[in-house]
């Protein structure tokens, strides 16, 4: 008869040891391996097989699957040649916590469910705030996505804005607006529609020739909707756009909140770690004036997905909006419950890998990591620029660069195609992987320097790439 209880200690070990000895194999060859899979759709899929085992398969033969049909398969985000998007990293020590996190397996709903889990949570979550310098006034968690601390920042705020959702629901209620840039990330867009607001709800704020929200266009946007009586719920302000990462100018956008009484959110899920470093402290200036302020760690401070810190000055919007409990989870506890902000009950011990980040690295490390990633990124625009082939397409912002190929009196259509062609190329190389956007209705090529993994070698390589690629492929080609 088959054993089907869980495994002995022996064998937690040997299955401890087999993926710790590939662990530690794979973050050695992760940079030979090509960023990018050459996998056509299904094929994973296949391997897997297409029923679930009826009896126990040998962990080591699960590994070697693991190994040959999915690591294969996947899209290697810490391959130090991942430039795309905001290029991320897992940093050793939040491996390591994530191992101990599913070994004590605990849920942090409420604070008697774990109570060390709710305290190292609010323990890592006020380091984070120390170390980027906002006040004490401000508290908050960890949730999983920035989207998901925008769509609970914006149902505090409209609760707030005096609609009665909670006891009403929104029919019948008055009209109201949501307040963000042209550049703003769609989890801003996306959260309107989660919170029953409609796509008309949101106003697209016009930018300035550097991508920032105008603070006078905000003004009369809301100026306007409350003389049609619509009622402003919140405006969310981004430090470090998606496409550009500009920086709105959040001390202006401030006033006009202050002076409109709507909530301000800061999205800087990108950008926030940076406000650790002197230097940049300046781009930041304003925030302190937030209702509420996301930041992901998971972006560029180095823990693995997921963990994003939302902040708040005031938790009583927050519980006003979503606080709601049952009979079966009542407390006579008077320590916080963190399943009252926000819509999950069931919560993650996501602090432990944050708290062992802070221990591990020092606030000292991680500043001098984000440091180097922006004079990194500095470097690669100057020397992308030279040549004349590349121009930049937007700032220089923290450690993300914007350019594109151009030629003069070229035909801006057929410059996009020869863009595209150079960011296929590029990617099909295996060594180097960049994204896209676009800004002004252009292609535009995309490098963001985010992973521990990354040196200045690895930019060099994508720069030749880069130059290399555009020689090789016409300006005027096919496309
Ligand atoms: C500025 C900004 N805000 C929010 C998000 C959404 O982040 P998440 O994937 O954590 O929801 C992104 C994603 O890149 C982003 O760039």
């Amino acid at each position: 008869m088959p054993n089907h209880a869980d495994w002995s200690p022996e064998a937690l070990r040997g299955a401890l040891e087999q993926a710790a000895e590939w662990t530690i194999d794979y973050r050695r060859r992760v940079g030979e391996l090509p960023v990018f899979p050459t996998v056509e759709p299904g094929r994973v899929r296949r391997a897997l097989g297409d029923h679930p085992p009826l009896e126990p398969d040998p962990f080591e033969g699960i590994l070697a699957d693991f190994d040959e049909h999915i690591v294969s398969g996947l899209t290697h985000w810490n391959h130090p040649g991942f430039l795309a998007y905001f290029s991320s990293s897992t940093r050793a020590p939040s491996i390591v916590a994530e191992l101990l996190v599913a070994a004590v397996g605990v849920n942090a709903m409420l604070w008697r469910t774990s109570p060390a889990a709710t305290e190292v949570e609010r323990t890592a979550v006020d380091w984070l705030r120390q170390a980027v310098g906002l006040p004490p006034s401000f508290s908050g968690l960890i949730l999983d996505t920035a989207s998901t601390a925008t769509f609970t920042a914006l149902l505090a705020a409209r609760e707030l804005a005096g609609t009665r959702v909670r006891s009403d629901g929104l029919a019948g209620g008055p009209a109201l607006a949501v307040y963000t840039s042209e550049q703003s990330h769609s989890s801003v867009e996306k959260s309107a529609l989660a919170a029953g607001l409609g796509h008309r709800s949101v106003r697209r704020i016009e930018v300035d020739e550097a991508f920032r929200m105008r603070p006078e266009a905000l003004d009369a946007a809301i100026t306007e909707d409350l003389a049609n009586g619509v009622r402003p719920a919140m405006v969310c302000a981004t430090i470090g756009t998606t496409s550009t990462a500009s920086v709105d100018p959040v001390e202006a956008l401030a006033a006009v909140t202050r002076r409109h009484g709507v909530w301000l959110h800061v999205d800087a899920a990108y950008a926030g770690p940076a406000a650790m470093l002197p230097e940049q402290r300046g781009r930041f200036r304003g925030w302190e004036e937030a209702d509420s302020i996301v930041l992901n760690p998971h972006k560029w401070l180095g823990t693995s997905l997921d963990c994003s810190v939302l902040l708040y000055r005031d938790v009583a919007p927050f519980r006003a909006s979503l606080a709601l409990t049952p009979t079966y989870l009542e407390s006579e506890d008077d320590e916080t419950d963190l399943m009252d902000i926000g819509l999950a009950l069931g919560r993650r011990f996501r602090g432990l890998k944050l708290w062992v980040l802070f221990r591990c690295v020092g606030t000292d490390g991680l500043a001098g990591t984000l440091r180097r990633h922006i004079e990194m990124a500095e470097s690669a625009a100057g020397r992308l620029v030279e040549g004349g082939v590349f121009r930049l397409a937007a700032p220089v912002s923290f450690s993300t660069v914007c350019f594109r190929a151009a030629t003069a009196g070229a035909d801006p259509e057929a410059e996009d195609r020869w863009n595209r062609d150079i960011l296929s190329r590029v990617n099909a190389g295996g060594r180097s992987f960049l994204s896209h956007t676009e800004l002004g209705g252009r292609y535009v090529l995309r490098l963001s320097v985010g992973s521990v993994h990354t040196e200045e070698r690895h930019l060099d390589e994508a720069l030749e790439a880069l130059h290399r690629a555009a020689d090789e492929l016409s300006p005027g080609g096919p496309g």
